[in-house]
């Protein structure tokens, strides 16, 4: 009887060797190419944007609009890691809201920051463990040449470092007709993240800005002088100042990144984010995590690519316009990565990481359908 065993194995064995190709001089890469419409690749570079958005504490959240490629290593009984390449799109949530992509609303065509991240994303689905080892992204703005051809009236952008004064002025008369509405809570700029201007029957301006709480009250309005204590911003207004003939049109929205910072009746405030369906163990048991789960990660900012590129070029992809780099290692046969700190019990597990496959290997199936189709907002 015991013999059966052995020789069944022994079976599989010549049968795999004999179907094998005679000579394997170059081993075939271990990265499987999967479909970039794969119910589990979506999954798991959704998951991947959550953290990646989580991650970063400036910008706008990523939404995901397709997947560029995709490979899966599988590692023998521990899961896969991911090789992503996801085309993004920056929606209207500032990521310090702490909004999941799905629950953030697309910028219009003409407001568009487009680009591409890379990432490694390693799933144990029976340990119930996602992880984002490493990311990186590249962004442009959409490229203000090609929406001047289509939409000439369009709102084109302003610099948000406060060097234009109507910028600053835009700012400074929507945050005071905000505070000046507001019942007791006084607020004040953290930052500009957004500004543009547009001719309408006259100039118009449009911002964006971080404000965080003052602690002066509203009888002392302007007179105040006192330090913001707490320096966390508390939310994203919007704010807009136009002008036609004589008149003054101000108007301003602010999103509270905290329920509880607001007056309840006026503010809409923000939602739990996260897989809720998926749970996730992420924190570290303490006693023998050899490193903490950090994330390696950032993203670019590069400007308009029109900028770059003084003479229109027809053709694409001469230069690489999203250079985004994603190595763990540089060895082509793999390195061994730590993740025993996923590991709820005290255990040393490594799984195998690779050399980020390149752009011009892309897998057959790749890319994905795009949720926004526009060649203006589509890396190559
Ligand atoms: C967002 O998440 C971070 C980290 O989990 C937390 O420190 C922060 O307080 C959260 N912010 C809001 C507005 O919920
Ligand atoms: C991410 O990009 C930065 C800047 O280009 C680079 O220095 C860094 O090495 C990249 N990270 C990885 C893990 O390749
Ligand atoms: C990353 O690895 C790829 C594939 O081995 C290699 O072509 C590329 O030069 C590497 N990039 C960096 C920044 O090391």
């Amino acid at each position: 009887m015991n013999l059966l065993l052995p020789l069944a194995l022994y079976a599989l064995v010549v049968h795999y060797g004999a179907s094998s190709p005679p000579s394997l001089a170059t081993k075939p890469s271990p990265l499987l190419s999967r479909a970039c419409d794969a119910t589990d690749v979506l999954a798991v570079s959704g998951f991947a944007l959550e953290d990646i958005n989580r991650d970063r504490k400036d910008g706008y959240v990523l939404s995901l609009n397709r997947v560029s490629d995709a490979r899966e290593h599988r590692q023998a009984h521990l899961g896969s890691l991911y090789y992503l390449t996801l085309d993004v799109l920056e929606t209207k949530c500032h990521v310090l809201s702490n909004r999941s992509w799905k629950d953030c609303e697309a910028r219009v065509l003409h407001e568009s920051v487009y680009g591409q991240c890379k990432a490694l994303f390693y799933i144990n689905k029976p340990r119930r463990i996602l992880y984002t080892p490493a990311y990186n992204c590249t962004l442009h703005p959409v490229s203000r040449r090609s929406i001047h051809r289509m939409c000439p009236d369009c709102p084109s952008p302003s610099p948000t470092d406060l060097s234009d004064p109507s910028v600053l002025e835009a700012v400074a008369e929507s945050l005071a007709k905000y505070n000046d509405e507001s019942n007791l809570k006084q607020y004040s700029l953290v930052k500009v993240t957004r500004a543009s201007s547009q001719w309408v029957f006259g100039p118009a301006y449009f911002v964006e800005y971080l404000i965080r709480e003052s602690p002066c009250t509203k009888s002392q309005a302007s007179s105040c002088t006192l330090q913001s204590p707490n320096s966390e911003p508390v939310g994203l207004c919007k704010g807009s100042l136009s002008r036609n003939n004589m008149e003054k049109h101000v108007s301003v929205t602010c999103d509270f990144f905290k329920s509880q910072v607001q007056d309840p009746e006026t503010k809409n405030s923000a939602v739990n984010q996260g897989p809720a369906n998926f749970p996730q163990q992420k924190s570290p048991a303490p006693q023998h995590s050899p490193s903490p789960p950090v994330l390696q990660g950032s993203v670019q900012h590069l400007p308009d690519l029109d900028d770059e590129k003084p003479t229109v070029s027809q053709e694409k992809g001469l230069a690489d316009d999203f250079p985004v780099h994603l190595n763990l290692t540089t060895n082509p046969q793999g390195d061994s990565l730590d993740v025993s700190f996923l590991f709820m019990e005290p255990v040393k597990e490594k799984i195998v990481v690779f050399p980020f496959p390149s752009k011009e290997q892309r897998s057959a199936k790749c890319p994905g359908p795009a949720e926004k189709y526009s060649p203006f907002i589509l890396p190559p």
